[in-house]
């Protein structure tokens, strides 16, 4: 039987931030920037419309890759949280990961506000040795020898960056936990950022081509699940399929990708607006 993972990402829950310290961390770079262009743009609401659709489809798994929030905020990060509470009552098993947005302040980022939140709706330690938490690299094992792994590349940043970071400690524990898997088994590997470049200069992922370069290397990893771009695609490259969900909050062209693998193939087909938009199939062993 199929096993099917659907993921979302860049939910962008927004509460207006009143303290006068937002001027002081930045907060007052991300109101603005929601009240004048994002607030348009975003129904924040509509993630939960497609997990009542997830649910008549069958499909009992999650993977939300980052920037559930805008500036991390206490009350962002709890809609979020009750967001994982109502997704979890309805019977889905989650899997996420932090995006730029959700590590918005120099303090959110040092404190771990998005962990220590949302740790006890999320199992953020995972089937192998690391954590996400503590080693920004965590693994998960599905059905047919797939092995999910994420990773946690934010960074702080100023207010006008949107960087991740693929620094050498993570480095070393991504390929820490790649020892530890199954050699005979897959690998679908998600981070927040893609590897490639992104259009904007300053919302890179920081040495994001020795991410790209390993997993080139290790023909277990056959899909590369990101956001960060709010740009659905799904591009075929030399050993895996690079797939972002785009944003599932834009009220336009809200999308999400499903992902679906049996003990031969995965096969990632693109919704937007609930309309299949692009699907691909690659072999587990090739
Ligand atoms: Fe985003
Ligand atoms: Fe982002």
């Amino acid at each position: 039987m199929k096993f099917k993972l659907a993921h979302v990402s860049d939910i962008h829950f927004f509460h207006l931030c009143k303290s006068p310290l937002q001027f002081f961390n930045g907060r007052f770079y991300g109101n603005f920037n929601y009240l004048f262009s994002r607030r348009k743009h975003f129904d924040q609401n509509q993630i939960f419309a497609l997990a009542q659709g997830l649910k008549k489809e069958n499909i009992s798994s999650i993977l939300i890759s980052g920037d559930l929030t805008c500036t991390a905020t206490d009350k962002e990060l709890s809609t979020s949280k009750r967001m994982l509470e109502v997704l979890k009552e309805l019977g889905f098993t989650l899997y996420v990961l932090p995006g730029n947005h959700d590590v918005y302040t120099k303090r959110s980022f040092l404190k771990k506000d998005f962990y220590t939140r949302l740790e006890k709706q999320i199992d953020f330690t995972g089937d192998y040795s690391l954590n996400l938490i503590d080693h920004h690299v965590v693994g998960y094992k599905l059905p047919h020898n797939v092995h999910l792994v994420l990773l946690d590349l934010t960074k702080y940043n100023s207010f006008i960056d949107a960087n991740g970071h693929f620094t050498s400690p993570i480095e070393r524990n991504f390929k820490h936990l790649l020892r530890e898997i199954d050699p005979t088994g897959s690998i679908i590997l998600s981070a927040h950022f893609p590897y490639d470049t992104f259009k904007a200069p300053k919302a890179h992922l920081i040495d994001g081509d020795r991410l790209e370069a390993l997993i080139k290397n290790d023909h277990r990893i056959k899909l590369y699940l990101h956001g960060h771009r709010h740009a659905p695609r799904i591009e075929t490259r030399e050993t895996h399929l690079l797939i972002d969900s785009g944003s599932v909050s834009l009220k336009e062209s809200s999308s999400y990708n499903l992902i679906e693998f049996d003990e031969e193939h995965f096969e990632t087909t693109l919704y937007t607006n609930d309309r299949k938009v692009k699907n691909a199939v690659v072999r587990k062993r090739s």
